[in-house]
């Protein structure tokens, strides 16, 4: 089957659940054993999914924070429209990063980042992983490899970096990383060391439809899967995605932490992942629109979408699109853009993303509140900017409620 005939009909049969075209809701925290010889085995291989066995087999249930049947086939679908061995779904983005940092590092590991991160990930980052032990070294998108690599030996961290994780596009500002260039500095980190980094890389604003990282030799996708995948904006979860040897220990981490996605958050997955790829196109089409609109509008300075990116940006060859987030600096600072946001009639002043609706926000003073001023200005999320993730209403209602809005922009400038 196609990918995106597996988001509908991939790993489901209406044989095991009394006939139901769609797999009910399992509301059981646990289940039962056909023997103790049965209970016994599958205690021994908790957790694990073996090579032979189809993600989603409708047996090997014990207890719903290990797994249950909607989990198992809303991460089935995922895996097969991703292209990747495993998925795991957690009950937020913030739940499947946290479980990924507490899977793969320990005290005294460094992780080399890129910059600028969703404000939730930074703050974890700077906050509770420092705090634990955790060193970190970051990188701008556009730093040339061979200056990350020496500041890396200056540094004298190569031995102890375990975790290289990037945001690409990044929140809030759409900045690229080069997945070729995250590649090769974990095998130069390998040769200078012997232990090869893991490379994560999170895909929330792309993936999966325009990009998958895992196809490029990252080990680890990331998602909040509250934007796009969930796509309606009515449910919040995470996902991982990545080898099922990967799998296998983080499922075992997700277990021991209870970050485990419920079974209404898995039935409201796998009827989402349904339309998905309706779902981005459509925004996208609408996103390309608006660019046009605003691109040469008088009050918006600085544009940032990754389709405007020139053809030999690495971008274009990693991505299949450009989606329909993108963000704009508003000439007059932060009170044209207070202005713009509260005159908004159609467009909701929001922080989430990836939604049928059309969300706007202040990134400065919301999503990436907590990363320190000076950070912030470091990292170009000046306070003019303006996040917009595009919905799939009519285009034209679109256009006209962002134009009213930037003539309210405008008079806060005069
Ligand atoms: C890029 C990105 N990653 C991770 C997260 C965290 O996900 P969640 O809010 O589902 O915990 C968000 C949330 O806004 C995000 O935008």
């Amino acid at each position: 089957m196609k990918p995106s005939t597996e988001l509908i009909d991939g790993h489901y049969d209406p044989k095991h659940a009394r006939n139901a075209v769609k797999m009910p809701l399992y509301l059981s925290s646990n289940y039962v054993f056909s023997s103790a010889e049965e209970a016994k085995k599958l205690f021994e291989q908790k957790g694990v999914q073996p090579a032979d066995q189809d993600h989603a087999a409708p047996q090997d249930m014990i207890y719903s924070r290990l797994g249950h049947p909607n989990l198992l086939l809303a991460e089935a679908r995922l895996a097969a429209y991703e292209g990747t061995e495993s998925a795991l779904f957690f009950e937020s983005g913030m739940a499947a990063i946290s479980t990924l940092f507490m899977g793969v590092l320990s005290p005294g590991d460094t992780v080399l980042h890129s910059t600028p991160l969703y404000g939730g990930s930074d703050h974890l980052l700077r906050g509770m992983m420092h705090a634990w032990g955790i060193r970190l070294m970051e990188f701008s998108p556009a730093e040339p490899i061979e200056q990350i690599r020496s500041r890396m030996l200056a540094a004298e961290i190569t031995p102890s970096i375990r975790l290289i994780y990037i945001e690409t596009p990044a929140n809030p500002n759409l900045q690229i990383v080069d997945f070729k260039q995250v590649t090769e500095l974990s095998h130069q980190i390998q040769q200078l060391t012997g232990i090869k980094p893991i490379t994560a890389c999170d895909n929330t604003v792309l993936g999966p439809v325009f990009q998958k990282p895992v196809l490029h030799g990252i080990d680890v996708g990331v998602y909040s899967a509250s934007k796009f995948i969930g796509g309606h904006s009515d449910l919040i979860a995470g996902a991982l995605v990545c080898s099922r040897e990967w799998a296998n220990k983080l499922r075992g981490v997700r277990s021991q932490l209870g970050s485990t996605a419920s079974p209404h958050t898995s039935w409201l997955l796998t009827r989402s992942m349904e339309t998905l790829e309706l779902r981005m196109e459509a925004a996208q089409r609408n996103a390309v629109q608006l660019v046009d609109f605003l691109k040469n509008h008088p009050q918006v300075g600085q544009l940032y979408y990754p389709g405007l990116l020139p053809p030999d940006h690495p971008h274009h060859h990693q991505a299949s699109g450009s989606g329909s987030l993108m963000s704009f600096e508003l000439k007059g600072g932060r009170s044209a853009a207070f202005q713009f946001l509260d005159a908004l009639r159609l467009v909701r002043h929001a922080v989430s993303l990836g939604g049928t609706e059309s969300m706007a926000c202040h990134s400065a003073t919301t999503t990436h509140s907590n990363v320190p001023a000076g950070i912030r200005q470091l990292y170009g999320i000046s306070e003019g900017l303006i996040r917009l993730s595009v919905g799939i209403e009519h285009v034209d209602d679109l256009r006209a409620d962002l134009a009213q809005a930037l003539v309210h922009a405008a008079s806060a400038t005069d």
